[in-house]
């Protein structure tokens, strides 16, 4: 066994800004978050960076403080170069060439879906896992094959989380978990647009059918029982689909919306039906944070994957399968 390592990693690819510090052998040592909430609507870009930068150098020192540790000891700056909105991504990508500059460490560029996905099988302790990523901007279903995180199917359209958000905010409910709690107490289920195309999920119909229903006078509660078991019975219908085409036993649920008591439920019963084990991030590290960048980072520094410089441009559309996931080979 050689050194243990420390790798820093921020996240910042939309409202968060994020700090973590993990070591090789997988502790935790920090985990400092910041999360921009705008006055009105959604997020503005330029405003979340702007809250990012204004923030950056106390959870720098927060994360340190809470780690125990200097600067100096960290083996790598990580940071999360995308898929994510440019300006707040070149926050934290400044921050971090800045770092390893100044620290004289290498960089490493993350991809943000990854690390999801890295976190939840750290955390959890599966292997090999079929991984449904859903939170307010990402729906896939995806699992590792020869190298790479193979995406089996994904929305067409919004996300699943941002389907859920979006009606609960303009049902006067607020985002999620407000939608599935009020769902609980409905009564009637009403059919909506299910649609599953192969693997791929569409949800922009049934939110509009949704919303004009719920101006038609249909009760609060009914549609969100309607719309929350509509969404998760797409979700678990793909999901099926992957497990059964990749012959995998373990599923990993990632994102904020892992947070859902009901998907949970609904696919612990599929599951259960193909002998595979569930498996979900716990709370604080299903929505954006710094561990999962900085678990990612060490994963890609032991399989010798650091970023020159001049490679580090941020990367607002990139892709899950375009990471090549060479510590998966060595068995990390
Ligand atoms: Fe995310």
């Amino acid at each position: 066994m050689g050194k243990e390592l420390l790798v820093l990693g921020i996240e910042s690819t939309a409202h968060t800004l994020g700090f973590g510090i993990v070591s090789s052998e997988g502790r935790i040592l920090a985990n400092i978050n910041y999360t921009y909430k705008p006055k009105e609507g959604g997020i503005h870009p330029r405003e979340a960076a702007q809250h990012h930068s204004a923030i950056a150098s106390t959870g720098i020192a927060e994360a340190f403080r809470q780690a125990g540790i200097s600067p100096r000891e960290v083996d790598g700056i990580a940071f999360s170069v995308g898929p994510g909105m440019g300006p707040c991504l070149r926050v934290g990508a400044t921050i971090a060439r800045t770092l390893a500059l100044k620290l004289e460490k290498p960089l490493i560029a993350v991809n943000h879906g990854v690390a999801h996905i890295e976190i939840g099988r750290l955390v959890t302790g599966c292997k090999d896992p079929v991984v449904l990523y859903v939170a307010g901007g990402n729906t896939l279903i995806t699992a590792y094959m020869d190298r790479r995180y193979r995406i089996f199917g994904e929305t067409l359209d919004i996300a699943a989380g941002n389907c859920l958000d979006v009606f609960g905010i303009k049902a006067g409910i607020g985002p999620m978990p407000a939608p599935e709690e009020y769902g609980r107490r409905g009564r009637r289920f009403h059919p909506l647009p299910y649609k599953v195309k192969g693997m791929d999920v569409s949800f922009s119909g049934l939110l509009t059918a949704a919303l004009r229903m719920l101006k038609e006078g249909v009760a609060l509660e009914d549609l969100c029982l309607s719309i929350t078991e509509t969404v998760y019975s797409m979700l678990t219908e793909t999901l099926e689909r992957a497990l059964a085409f990749t012959e995998k036993k373990e599923i990993l649920l990632v994102g904020g919306l892992a947070r859902s008591k009901r998907l949970k439920e609904m696919v612990d019963a599929m599951a259960e039906l193909h002998g595979a084990g569930v498996y979900v991030v716990p709370p604080e590290y299903a929505g954006d944070n710094g561990a999962m960048i900085a678990w990612t980072g060490v994963l890609q520094l032991m399989a010798g994957q650091t970023t020159p410089i001049e490679q580090s441009r941020v990367r607002p559309r990139y892709r899950l399968d375009e990471t090549d996931a060479a510590w998966r080979e060595h068995g990390l």
